[in-house]
């Protein structure tokens, strides 16, 4: 049976990178059957809608969704929520991955590889200062799963039970029992966000998978993006049970959008990471990344003015050959 995939561009410089992406999953998929979807402020405008109802079916019967980035105004507006927000509740995509490695070129520094395991739903994200047990269990369950497929060699649950004990103390204790079932307990270590933020800065290298809440995971894989080249090489992907939505860390960037400058490895990797975890194709993402490096390398930039985005594109896809 052939592989489905939902494509949701959404806003800005989503609707630039996403078909980069696309056309990359394509050359390694040629039977990828592709389905397209509406979310967004765009959308929200002409429909009264963020996302159509329309838009979760077909992602639920894809199973597999790639998503660029949405727009969303910093002040209220009634009827409007951040359609990525209500994707990732909906669907139950409640686990997020945020890694960053160091790359050829754009990085600052070599032999970072760490992975920011965010928590999707919860938190002050709830509208409320809220904590379910069973989003911990699910957390914990998914860090093991990470863990062991990353061999980890440290595992940090980054928190502020200080302040938030309730809440932040249910998440760590639950994540630390979790872990320490499944025999994790000599690596494993805490930090509180406001250290774990200077030591990601300090010695990003000492890091290899960070477990921690929405907020903290919003702002830390932002930060921690800067060591593998920056938001415009940034994948996630968003994870549920039976389905997965990739998704670049960045938004809609109105400042470049419509200039051609956007940057599409963010995209692409993400795409590679549906082929990873979810198609559990793991020899197809190597090309990816292989075909990502071989052209940083090669290429030593990732600016080339208004042609950015096409250039940077064709350039991937002729390593992939
Ligand atoms: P942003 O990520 O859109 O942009 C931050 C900076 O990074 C900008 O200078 C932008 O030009 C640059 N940048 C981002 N992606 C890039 C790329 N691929 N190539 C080159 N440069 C890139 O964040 P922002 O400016 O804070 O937010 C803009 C809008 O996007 C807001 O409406 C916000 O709500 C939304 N947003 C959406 C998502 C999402 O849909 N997942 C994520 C973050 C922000
Ligand atoms: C992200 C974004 C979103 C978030 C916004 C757009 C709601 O910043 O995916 O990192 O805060 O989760
Ligand atoms: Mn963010």
């Amino acid at each position: 049976m052939s592989l489905r995939l939902c494509v949701i561009p959404g806003d800005g410089i989503g609707r630039e990178v996403v078909p980069v992406a696309v056309a990359v999953l394509q050359r390694l998929l040629p039977d990828l059957l592709v389905e397209e979807a509406d979310a967004g402020w765009n959308c929200f405008q002409q429909h009264g809608t963020s996302v159509p109802e329309s838009t979760y079916e077909r992602l639920r019967t894809c199973g597999a969704g790639l998503f660029g980035a949405v727009s969303s105004p910093s002040h209220k507006v009634e009827g409007y929520r951040s359609a990525i927000l209500s994707l990732r509740q909906t669907l139950e995509l409640n686990l997020n991955l945020r890694p960053v490695r160091s790359r050829p070129v754009v990085s600052p520094r070599a032999g970072i590889d760490l992975l920011v395991l965010r928590e999707n739903s919860e938190g002050l994200y709830s509208g409320r200062e809220h904590w379910e047990a069973e989003a911990c269990e699910r957390l914990g369950a998914g860090a093991a799963e990470l863990a062991r497929l990353r061999h980890a060699r440290r595992i940090t649950l980054v928190h502020k039970a200080n302040v938030l004990p309730l809440t932040c103390g249910l998440f760590r204790d639950t994540c630390r029992d979790r872990l320490a079932e499944d025999g994790w307990s000599d690596v494993l270590d805490e930090r509180l966000v406001d250290v774990a933020a200077l030591q990601l800065v300090e010695r990003p290298e000492a890091f290899d998978l960070i477990v921690t809440t929405n907020l903290f995971g919003d702002i830390l894989s932002d930060l921690a993006s800067h060591w593998g080249g920056g938001l415009g090489l940034a994948p996630s992907l968003n994870l549920g049970a039976n389905i997965a939505l990739a998704e670049p860390v960045h938004g809609s960037a109105p400042d470049i959008a419509g200039s051609g400058r956007a940057n599409p490895l963010a995209a692409i990797l993400s795409a590679g990471m549906l082929l990873r975890h979810y198609w559990q194709l793991p020899e197809l993402a190597d090309r990816i990344h292989d075909a990502v490096d071989a052209f940083l390398r090669e290429e030593g930039s990732v600016d080339f003015g208004r042609e950015t985005t096409q250039l940077i594109g064709q350039g991937v896809l002729q390593r992939l050959e």
